[in-house]
């Protein structure tokens, strides 16, 4: 299967440094305290600028309520599940682009083969969660750097080693899809050759 169809990789610089520091402290403590509780939006943060930049550029606006840092612990893997409920666009990520640094990032997009889907709130960001039983891999992939990732597909994340993960993961306002925004990414000449 085409690997386009799920991420594409895109020359944006490392951010890790440019996030701020009482983000990554926040996940710190909820991990302490929660033993979970691993992402933070950036509703009262600034989303770094390199990355703002690169969604005004495509005539995009950066949105801070739906640009989240993310947060794994080693080994650790996501439920399967897509970031909020797809029948409310408004506050539904369908791709975004992903900054991954610490640990090891392999990707899993999955076909759900069933109807019913159970429905997360985190501090009111739902997620949209189902069964690995109920599902079928669709692709796999190990990903470096910043990459347009689709999100609209049912995937999870596993940390495939044994240090602490984070994932800055910045979305814009407008409703757009994927192959919109791959399109314009390649447009204006973001696509990563690899
Ligand atoms: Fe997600």
């Amino acid at each position: 299967m085409n690997s386009q169809e799920f991420y594409i990789p895109l020359n944006l610089p490392d951010i890790s440094k440019d996030v701020p520091a009482t983000l990554v402290d926040a996940l710190n403590e909820n991990l302490k305290k929660f033993n979970l509780g691993r992402w933070v939006d950036f509703s009262d943060s600034p989303i770094p600028e390199a990355y703002s930049n690169f969604f005004y550029t495509l005539g995009l606006t950066p949105s801070n309520r739906k640009t989240e840092l993310f947060m794994q612990s080693g080994l650790e893997k996501h439920p399967i599940h897509l970031d909020g409920d797809p029948s409310n666009p408004e506050k539904f990520r369908p791709c975004a682009i992903n900054f991954p640094w610490g640990g090891k990032t392999i990707m899993e997009w999955y076909h759900y083969k069933n109807s019913t889907v159970k429905f997360e709130d985190f501090n009111g960001h739902l997620y949209t969660q189902v069964d690995e039983r109920d599902c079928e891999l669709l692709h796999r992939a190990v990903l470096t750097g910043a990459n347009l990732v689709n999100i609209s597909k049912y995937h999870t994340v596993f940390n495939a080693s044994v240090d602490r993960r984070y994932c800055l993961s910045v979305c814009c306002e407008e409703n757009i899809s994927y192959q919109e925004l791959a399109n314009l990414c390649h447009k204006y000449g973001y696509v990563r050759q690899q």
